[in-house]
């Protein structure tokens, strides 16, 4: 059981940027990672059309015999994660927004949690926001745009910051304490961001969190590959654009200073 993968997977590439973070925890772990580029955007389907989608995902990730399913995406999490909590034995981890380290450093000011329509009305978010809503003020602000500029490749420059400039139009950027990226798709957008609303606004998401969370149910369940291993990484796309599979391999490398992921590549 130890040998066998881990799975994960988003509307597209967006899971990738918590793939970065797993693989920098774990290198030692084989992955396969499905991108659904094929349906997205996840934030704009019926809880319905969402729950089909991803159990089709689910049930091929099972039948590739992985160990664990990481859905690395917050809109997918927070409508399918009961079901397929139910429908799988093998643990199933999930992301949402980081509100939790947002308000750990807050100290006055906004925190926007920036995510898709789905995530900001899906009853998860909802619990997750009454938990905090004493402590700080917080501003929802959908950001649907920024999905399909990251999934084009455009990551940096004109486009990107225009999209940037239009999702934070009606906000005093002074006013703003943290911005909580709560779709996986934001943090290649880190950069763009930073220079539309200056280098010091401080970007929290749940790349890292999760990654850390898998590695304590793996570590508990004893089902972590032995460090001394070398893993590799296998990316998989739901479109017939061969693009997108180069266009994986370059977002996962995005920013990164760690050499080995290059290598490590299947
Ligand atoms: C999308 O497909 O709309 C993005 C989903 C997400 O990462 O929350």
């Amino acid at each position: 059981m130890k040998a066998l993968p881990i799975g994960v997977f988003d509307s597209g590439m967006g899971g990738l940027s918590v793939l970065r973070e797993m693989k920098k925890l774990m290198p030692q772990e084989d992955y396969i990672y499905y991108g659904d580029s094929k349906h997205i955007p996840y934030g704009k389907k019926t809880k319905e059309a969402l729950t089909d989608i991803c159990i089709e995902i689910g049930d091929y990730l099972i039948k590739r015999g992985v160990k664990a399913i990481v859905i690395a995406c917050n809109t997918a999490t927070s409508t399918v994660i009961d079901t397929f909590r139910n429908r799988y034995t093998i643990p199933i981890i999930g992301i949402e927004p980081a509100l939790k380290p947002a308000i750990e450093q807050y100290t006055d000011g906004k925190i926007v949690v920036l995510a898709t329509e789905v995530t900001l009305k899906e009853e998860k978010f909802k619990n997750l926001m009454d938990q905090y809503t004493s402590q700080a003020e917080i501003v929802k602000i959908p950001g649907p745009k920024l999905v399909s500029i990251v999934e084009s490749g455009l990551t940096e420059g004109k486009e990107a910051e225009e999209a940037i400039k239009e999702v934070f139009e009606h906000m005093d950027r002074h006013e703003i304490s943290s911005i909580v990226l709560g779709c996986t798709h934001y943090p290649f957008l880190n950069t763009a961001i930073k220079k539309v609303l200056g280098d010091n606004i401080t970007l929290i998401d749940g790349g890292f969190g999760t990654a850390l969370h898998l590695k304590d149910i793996l570590s508990q369940k004893g089902l972590l590959k032995d460090e001394s291993e070398n893993g590799h990484i296998e990316i998989i796309n739901s479109s017939n654009d061969k693009r997108k599979i180069d266009l994986s391999y370059k977002l996962l490398l995005q920013d990164t200073q760690d050499k080995s992921m290059a290598f490590s590549l299947k």
